[in-house]
């Protein structure tokens, strides 16, 4: 497999995306940002894994590495575990010249590319993403974040990196759960905008499951080039980036109801992508057909399509605060083709009831 690079394009900091099977790219890609020091962020899974590979191919290029190890899971993504981040960048004397690394999954990329945002008013930040989620989404596009023990998410900035680095090869160490929920917000990216990339999915959803290196390293490649195109004309989500979102608003919201500990971020957008092309459905904006799609693939994925016992008012209640709300009303994105979706904030709460009787 040759190493495949998707550009970012913006008006400042554009950077580029790498694809790869193994380390053999890293330092190119990243020897430009590393400065005089880094700082190595993973948590302690992914420390057993990979961080031996990454170390030398940063101790080889004469950059002296500090290892800043997290708890893995979502409670590290603090303010408090953030507030020991910047105790060891400080501790190692890191300064305006240095980096911060984020190896691992979603969380160790969110909190590290916030303290990195933060520390002495942001110093260079580079994305070594490790599971399916961080290398098809959250790696990309620069939204940084910790939560807020009453709201996920809530305390963040759009900050991007300088450089990712995905090598497919991480996957092979990934738990079965953990690689579904990635190919949730793959199979999202062909509902939101590409016909073509669905058709594929149909025909080669298997070989992805068997985690094949060509068919990942292709839907990869597409993941990373339409976000990139998603957030080159629309970084800080004034309108089109909302699309991203699709799945999320009930997704968000059944995450929420069930504290977080229910579903995977994953399996919360899979049941969000099915009960939001249901309300599709029932306001004739597409056919049965796409909803049975979308059900065949999410299933073939091994992610759930069906909840049983929801409350539907209080997840109506939870999503009412979502954060793409404005001015009272639920902001719903709803496909209305294949490979199509469009925003939509007027629709009638009796359906909402409807659809999740
Ligand atoms: N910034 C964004 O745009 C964005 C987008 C989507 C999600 N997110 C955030 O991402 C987070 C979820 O990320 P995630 O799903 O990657 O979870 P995660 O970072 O918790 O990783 C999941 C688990 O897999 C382990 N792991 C990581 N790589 C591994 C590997 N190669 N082999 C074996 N185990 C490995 C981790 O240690 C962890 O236990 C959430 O906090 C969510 O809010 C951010
Ligand atoms: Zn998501």
């Amino acid at each position: 497999m040759e190493l495949i690079t998707i550009n970012l394009d913006l008006p400042q900091d554009s950077y580029a995306i790498h694809i790869s099977h193994d380390w053999q790219g890293l330092e190119s890609a990243i020897r430009t940002y590393l400065g005089n020091k880094v700082m190595l962020v993973t948590d302690e899974n992914v420390k057993e894994l990979f961080v031996h590979n990454v170390t030398s191919i940063i101790s080889s290029m004469g950059c002296e590495t500090t290892l800043a190890i997290i708890q893995a899971g979502e409670n590290s993504k603090s303010l408090g575990t953030a507030e020991s981040l910047y105790t060891q960048a400080l501790n190692a004397k890191l300064d305006r010249s240095s980096s911060i690394i984020a190896l691992g999954g979603g969380v160790v990329g969110d909190l590290a590319g916030f303290v990195a945002s933060t520390y002495m008013r942001g110093i260079n930040f580079i994305q070594i993403p490790t599971t399916l989620l961080a290398q098809v989404d959250s790696s990309v596009g620069g939204k940084v974040a910790v939560n807020h023990p009453l709201a996920k998410n809530i305390i963040g900035s759009f900050y991007q990196p300088k450089s990712v680095y995905i090598n497919i090869n991480t996957l092979s160490t990934l738990p079965d759960r953990q690689f579904s929920t990635g190919m949730a917000e793959l199979i999202k990216y062909g509902f939101i905008w590409d016909k073509e990339f669905l058709v594929w999915l149909e025909n080669n959803i298997e070989r992805l499951m068997k985690k094949e290196k060509d068919a990942l390293a292709y839907a990869i490649q597409r993941c990373c080039t339409i976000k990139a195109e998603i957030v080159g004309q629309d970084e800080k989500e004034k309108g089109l980036r909302a699309i991203l979102n699709f799945g999320h608003t009930v997704g968000h919201g059944l995450e929420s109801i069930t504290g977080y500990s229910q579903f995977t971020h994953g399996e919360a957008v899979a049941l969000g992508m099915i009960y939001e092309s249901l309300i599709a459905l029932h306001m004739g904006l597409v056919d049965q057909s796409l909803v049975n799609l979308l059900i065949d693939l999410l299933k073939a994925a091994k992610l759930p399509t069906k909840i049983a016992g929801i409350d539907v008012e209080s997840l109506i209640q939870a999503m009412s605060l979502d954060k793409k709300n404005k001015s009272g009303s639920i902001v719903f994105i709803l496909p209305t083709d294949y490979g199509k979706v469009d925003i939509f904030n007027d629709v009638d709460q009796k359906l909402i009831y409807k659809v999740f009787k």
